[in-house]
């Protein structure tokens, strides 16, 4: 049968046409607008990225005391106290020498070690009474093995643009890691039980130099920057 037969069926292609233009019209619209949305959320992934060291509200950039502030808290970083969670291996060290942990217990995926040597068998949620027994946290352990934060061997300039690095320092944001000083695991490196030396800078010094190098820009030390004694 030809369509000029059937003046109804050609209304109705008709009707079906202007529908179907009507959809696809729509249809850009819509695609336009998912394709605006999807460029405004990529762009604020971009931005967010970069944002965690150039909050410009809080950060007043001052390299030269930026730098300054970092050399004193190189060196508490690398005080025993705290290099001994941040070793180059897979093992804890301990003591003031930093020596290899006796009985070496491994890192494991996850820090808190492997099968039944687990940190927390021996490192209960507060330090052990008596000389050389161990101290105490809740979150005792390495950092994983995926994120090992490795102080031991860093120079200055290595030390704090890893710290720096979003992508190397646990994903902390530039306020995560003002928080992060106030951890009560970095606490626990002025309270690391008897015999112990605590680190070159009081606790309140410390929190003072790690706050003043991040909020003036975060800046690492020139190549041959050797921190004074
Ligand atoms: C018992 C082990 C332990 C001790 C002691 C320890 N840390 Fe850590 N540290 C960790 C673990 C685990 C992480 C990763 C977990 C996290 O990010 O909260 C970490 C992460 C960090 C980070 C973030 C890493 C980075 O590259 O930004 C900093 C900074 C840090 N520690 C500083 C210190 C300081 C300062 C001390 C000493 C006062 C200290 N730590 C002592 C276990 C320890
Ligand atoms: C079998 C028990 C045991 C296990 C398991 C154990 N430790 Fe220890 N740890 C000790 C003892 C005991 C000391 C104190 C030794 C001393 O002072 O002579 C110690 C000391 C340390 C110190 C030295 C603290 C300092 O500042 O000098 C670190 C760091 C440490 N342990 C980390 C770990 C981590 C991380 C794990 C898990 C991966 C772990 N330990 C598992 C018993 C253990």
């Amino acid at each position: 049968m030809n369509q000029s037969d059937r003046p109804d069926l050609v209304q109705t292609k008709l009707n079906t046409m202007t529908v179907h233009n009507l959809f696809l019209r729509r249809f850009k619209v819509v695609m336009v607008l998912s394709a605006m949305f999807s460029m405004i959320v990529l762009m604020s992934f971009a931005i967010n990225t970069n944002r965690p060291f150039s909050d410009p509200e809080k950060v007043k950039k001052d390299s030269v005391a930026s730098v300054k502030a970092f050399m004193e808290v190189y060196k508490v970083l690398m005080s025993a106290r705290c290099l001994n969670c941040h070793p180059a291996g897979d093992i804890p060290l301990q003591g003031d020498d930093s020596h290899l942990h006796t009985m070496f217990p491994q890192r494991g995926k996850d820090g808190h070690g492997v099968y039944a040597m687990k940190c927390n068998n021996c490192h209960q949620p507060t330090n052990a009474p008596g000389l050389n027994t161990p101290p105490g946290n809740p979150k005792w352990a390495l950092p994983p093995a995926d994120m090992k934060m490795v102080f031991e061997g860093r120079t200055p300039r290595q030390l704090a643009q890893q710290i720096m690095d979003y992508k190397r320092n646990g994903h902390k944001t530039r306020a995560q890691l003002i928080e992060h000083a106030r951890d009560t695991l970095v606490k626990a490196g002025w309270n690391m039980g008897e015999g112990r030396k605590p680190p070159p800078l009081t606790y309140p010094e410390f929190v003072e130099v790690w706050d003043t190098w991040i909020n003036t820009g975060g800046y690492a030390p020139g190549n041959n920057a050797v921190p004074k004694k």
